[in-house]
Formats: structure tokens, C-alpha cells, sequence
């Protein structure tokens, strides 16, 4: 006997959806509850199979993204560590016809410079320290976590410190992706990420970082003087900074392209 559970969010956004609506939405909760795979748990079962350093619904802010406002194109995650969130957005990318990158050095954090990695949380002021070889795991354990939790046939893996990966990753063929998950740690990963990424994101595609809550990170990323040097514009708007979106994804915010 399976017990269902609907919650009470769920039958109030329903009610405001159209009669033909609500059959399609009603059809497809039935069909999931119903298959024996259970594709609605895939994500409780890759939080319990491998170590994630993001929470539910920090993961669930992006995918809402993917599944309902992203245009066509690629995925792109630079920083896997165990490959909990690869295999999540991997399943992500095979339900809607998608590529997924999967970058990271498979050696942890590189050498930091001057005061990156030494950041403070804009809520609580605590400090935060990141370093070399921080959340290092190697290439054939995250790929086999892949293999295991996710789909790894639509996953490509690119190894290497961003700095040489990415601008080798676009020489070997041009990538248009959609969205890009840059969970780095420190500003000069992710402007690595930005100064080889943001120019090929697609207009209406989404840079979303999960380091949002890390003040200096927010201010070391957005600097005006990067932006105008390196990506030729003055930096958008980040939503989220400091905040994240929402409760419980307080790690997370995002930079929209145009
Ligand atoms: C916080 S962990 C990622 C956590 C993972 N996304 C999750 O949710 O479980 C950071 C990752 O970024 C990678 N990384 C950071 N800077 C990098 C760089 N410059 N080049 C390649 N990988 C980098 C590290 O190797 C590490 O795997």
C-alpha cells in the first residue's frame, strides 16, 4: 500500500490553473507516483547515495529555471566535487534534451592570491576560509557517482583548473549553453568561469554561483574594472546577492544575460 501525500502548496497552485491544466498536471503527478522507478525521489536518493555540498532547495531554484524560463542549449557546471549536483542537473538535461559539461580539476580548489578564498557570510559575518586542494575528488569517483545516481550519457567531462580547461573546451567546438552553474569558491575561479563563459551564454541563459551569502565573493566578481577589462561591459545586475533566492537557498543567485 503507498501512501500519497499532497501538500497543501500543491492543491492552492492548482486551483489557479485552467480546467485543461489541471488535467495535465493531475495526469502527470499520477504517472509519477505510479511508476516503479520513481523519478520524483531521484534527487532524495542522490542526497543519500553522495555527499552534497548544496541543499535541496538551492538545487531546486535552478531547476525551476531549466525547466520553465531557459532557451535551448547546453548545460555547463563548473565545480562537481562528488558529482551530487552533476548527477542531479544530469537527470535535468537528459528529461528536457540537453548536454551537460561537467568542469572541475578533479584535484580540488588551485592556489589562492592576496585574500581570496578569506570571505565573511553576509548574515551572520562568520568567516569562511577556502585553500588549495579544498574538496578534492578524483575524476573516476565523481564519474562513477554519475553513472550510479544520474545519466551520464549526456554528460561530458572536462578536466582541468579552469584557466586552461575551458578556453581548450571552446577551441575543441563552439558551445552555446543555456545555463551554467559556477559552485567555485573563490573569485578568481569564478572569473575564470565568467571570462571564458559569459561571452558564449545565450541572451535569456543564467550564470547562477552558489557562493551568494560570501560578501568579499559577491564584490570580487562583480568588480566594475573586471567586467569593463575582460567582458567589455559593465557587470548586470546579480540577483540574490548576499540573500540567495528564498528560504533555505540562501547560497544562490544568478546574472541573466541579455
Ligand atoms: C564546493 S565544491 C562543488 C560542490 C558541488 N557543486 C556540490 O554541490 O556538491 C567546489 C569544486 O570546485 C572545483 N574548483 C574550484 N576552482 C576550480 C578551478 N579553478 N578549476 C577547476 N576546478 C575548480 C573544486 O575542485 C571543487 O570540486
Amino acid at each position: 500500500m503507498i501512501e500519497f501525500r499532497i501538500s497543501d502548496a500543491f492543491v492552492d497552485s492548482l486551483a489557479r490553473l485552467t480546467g485543461a491544466e489541471q488535467k495535465a498536471v493531475k495526469t502527470t503527478a499520477f504517472d509519477l507516483q505510479m511508476n516503479p522507478v520513481n523519478p520524483g525521489m531521484q534527487f532524495h536518493r542522490i542526497d543519500k547515495e553522495v555527499e552534497c555540498l548544496h541543499s535541496s532547495k538551492e538545487l531546486l531554484v535552478m531547476v525551476d529555471f531549466l525547466l520553465n524560463n531557459a532557451p535551448e542549449g547546453c548545460l555547463v557546471e563548473c565545480g562537481s566535487y562528488l558529482g551530487g549536483s552533476s548527477a542531479k542537473l544530469s537527470l535535468v538535461a537528459a528529461a528536457t534534451g540537453r548536454r551537460l559539461y561537467v568542469c572541475d580539476s578533479f584535484e580540488g580548489l588551485p592556489q589562492t592570491t592576496g585574500t581570496d578564498g578569506d570571505f565573511s557570510d553576509a548574515h551572520s559575518g562568520s568567516p569562511h576560509r577556502f585553500g588549495a586542494g579544498d574538496y578534492a575528488a578524483r575524476r573516476e569517483v565523481v564519474e562513477a557517482n554519475v553513472r550510479r545516481s544520474g545519466n551520464i550519457e549526456v554528460c561530458t567531462f572536462v578536466q582541468g583548473f579552469f584557466s586552461d580547461s575551458l578556453p581548450k573546451l571552446l577551441r575543441d567546438g563552439p558551445i552555446h549553453p543555456a545555463f551554467i552553474f559556477g559552485d567555485a569558491d573563490l573569485v578568481g575561479s569564478t572569473r575564470d568561469i565568467l571570462r571564458n563563459l559569459w561571452p558564449v551564454l545565450l541572451a535569456g541563459g543564467r550564470f547562477y554561483t552558489h557562493d551568494a551569502n560570501l560578501v568579499e565573493f559577491c564584490e570580487g566578481i562583480m568588480d566594475g574594472a573586471f567586467w569593463q577589462n575582460d567582458l567589455g561591459q559593465s557587470p548586470p545586475v546579480l540577483f540574490g546577492a548576499g540573500y540567495g533566492l528564498g528560504f533555505q537557498a540562501g547560497g544562490i543567485a544568478y546574472l541573466q544575460k541579455r
